[in-house]
């Protein structure tokens, strides 16, 4: 089933075609922010009548007459509004028949692309070095949702965690494991269960012992030329790594699996395919002994041609062209139609020219749409990048543990009568889901502060509140025996009722357009306003005290709105609670 914006927009871009001789318009439909004019408005039509030189309120008038010949059922009535807008009324029979479809087949409520597409998301990404830090936790968490949504509308996702696992620092970590190991080599030393710790102390040695720093520089070139031995222990170094990563995302109810892995290393022996396919298309230039892209379109402040390093003199690879490696593959072999790399906006330069170079060399088909989905940074109360009070990294599971340690507090104050495991149980929940919604409810691309109080407040744009208006609704269905509960919606004569009627049926046009835009945050805003709307509505309408088919009505609708509040939060990956 189409969105309502979906077919009000082909519905008046016909009549808007036939009205002005145009084939191509844009009816520029819009949800309206004043209910007492209509439900939503077309704003299309003064650009078409501005291109035509003619009055816009009679293009909209003809406009109008077009489509009233056919009008489509979903319609009650259409209006001349301002210098040429129409404003648009739905017609309540219709809007009845829709919910209760939803109510009967919950999954037409979000509706399925009509093009789907298979569609690379690469996310998360850490480097497997060190530790994941606050640093991963927004690419994380924006990608994670990003896949539920592009899945919920019917496209092929193919998931890429884009690991760090190649390079110089594995040479430094592979050489002092190699030295604290002990005998029995089958055991992991004991340093490793902190590698945040291990990496410093390697690279304590790598600063103060010459003789390690040689080791540790031999070996990577032991690594990097295949040597078994050396692989071997660089391999349980990953697996190591991994492994914290994994306990990660399995608290903080991420998708990825082993399955998704597309480390570095595994482009290792198609890095020089890329340097002598640029080479053919004559693409490269040397610089100081390093193989590099000139382009136009990359200058530095002085005007200066900015290089996109290839190959670097001593012959080492970078992180470009491991990138150009992965675009090849991810456009001619897995055939994907978009790209999309949810990454520190800092690295928008790294992507604007790997990109700019995958395109002119072709190593990226035509088709491919490669997007950087960027993001800000996580902003500590004092303003700059969130660290420790000793200015430290602060580490992901630290943060999280400490969330569901301020989530039990909450929860125990509000709700000092539940048993404790209990009390534990939703604050597990609660924690998690506050630092993700507050994450997921800022526009990505913009820094943010990060602040305890806030995201776990009752009050306000917050899991809390939301996760407490489901929970809400549910023990008002329990109360009347609702849960699996088959009547229909009859009745939306009170305004807040067809407010919140109207506002689930809109749920798939937010779900389409954070597909499209690749910004949660819509949805975010999105389930605050349907909770507010619910909450309006059961202050306004009695539901209980109503009698039987209004109340029946009523539950129903209490209903799907509990049902919509439930599948928003799963596509930020939050999980619900049935009671708090
Ligand atoms: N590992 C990189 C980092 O930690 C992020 C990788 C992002 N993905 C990519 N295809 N470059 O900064």
């Amino acid at each position: 089933m189409d969105t309502i914006k979906q077919l009000l927009n082909n519905e008046i871009e016909s009549a808007l075609a036939l009205a002005s001789g145009i084939d191509d318009c844009n009816a520029n439909v819009i949800t309206t922010s004043k209910p007492e004019f209509g439900d939503y408005q077309a704003n299309g039509i003064m650009a078409i009548a501005k291109q035509l030189k003619t009055n816009p309120r009679e293009l909209a008038a003809i406009v109008i007459e077009k489509l009233e010949v056919r009008k489509n059922e979903l319609v009650e009535s259409y209006e001349i509004a301002g210098p040429g807008f129409i404003n648009i009324r739905l017609n309540p029979d219709a809007l009845l028949h829709r919910a209760n479809s939803a109510l009967t087949d919950p999954q037409s409520l979000v509706a399925s692309s009509q093009n789907p597409k298979t569609i690379v998301v690469d996310y998360s990404s850490p480097n497997l070095a060190k530790e994941m830090h606050v640093g991963h936790l927004r690419g994380t968490i924006i990608g994670d949702s990003l896949v539920r949504v592009l899945e919920k509308c019917g496209h092929k996702i193919i998931r890429q965690n884009h690991v760090g696992d190649w390079g110089t620092q594995f040479g430094m970590l592979i050489a002092y494991l190699q030295e604290v190991r002990t005998q029995d080599e089958s055991e992991l030393p004991a340093q490793l269960s902190d590698l945040e710790e291990f990496y410093r102390a390697a690279k304590d040695r790598f600063d103060s012992d010459e003789e390690f720093a040689n080791t540790a520089r031999l070996s990577v070139v032991k690594l990097q030329g295949g040597d078994p031995e050396y692989n071997r222990v660089w391999q349980q170094f990953i697996e190591e790594s991994l492994a914290h990563c994994e306990a990660i995302y399995e608290k903080l109810n991420i998708t990825l699996t082993r399955d998704d892995l597309d480390a570095e290393s595994r482009y290792n022996d198609e890095l020089e395919n890329i340097v002598a396919e640029l080479e053919r298309k004559e693409l490269l230039a040397e610089s100081d002994g390093a193989k590099c892209v000139f382009l136009p379109e990359f200058v530095g402040k002085d005007g200066s041609p900015l290089p996109v390093i290839i190959q670097k003199s001593d012959g080492g690879y970078l992180y470009s062209t491991t990138d150009l490696a992965a675009i090849k593959l991810r456009s001619q072999q897995l055939n994907v139609d978009r790209s999309l790399y949810v990454v520190d906006a800092r690295q928008s330069l790294h992507f604007q020219q790997v990109f700019a170079v995958a395109k002119k060399s072709d190593i990226a088909t035509e088709k491919i749409s490669l997007e950087h989905i960027a993001y800000g940074t996580m902003m500590g109360s004092d303003g700059k990048p969130f660290k420790t009070r000793s200015g430290d990294i602060v580490k992901l599971v630290d943060l999280l543990d400490e969330s569901v340690r301020r989530a039990f507090d909450l929860v125990s104050e509000k709700n000092p009568e539940l048993d404790e495991s209990l009390r534990h149980s939703i604050a597990e929940k609660v924690g998690i889901a506050a630092v993700k919604y507050a994450d997921l409810s800022k526009n990505r691309t913009s820094d943010y502060i990060f602040e305890w109080s806030t995201m776990l407040s009752f009050e306000g744009n917050t899991a809390p509140y939301l996760m407490y208006a489901y929970a809400r609704i549910k023990s008002i269905l329990r109360k009347e025996e609702a849960q699996d509960f088959t009547a229909k919606i009859t009745s939306i004569s009170e305004s807040e009722e067809r407010l919140l009627l109207l506002k689930i049926l809109q749920f798939s046009e937010i779900v389409q357009a954070v597909s499209e835009d690749c910004f949660p945050n819509q949805l975010c805003n999105y389930l605050f306003e349907l909770a507010g709307l619910f909450m309006r509505f059961y202050e306004a309408c009695p539901i209980l005290k109503a009698d039987n088919s209004l109340k029946d009505s009523r539950l129903a609708l209490a209903s799907l709105t509990a049902y919509t509040l439930q599948q928003g939060l799963d596509l930020l990956g939050i999980e619900t609670l049935e009671q708090m």
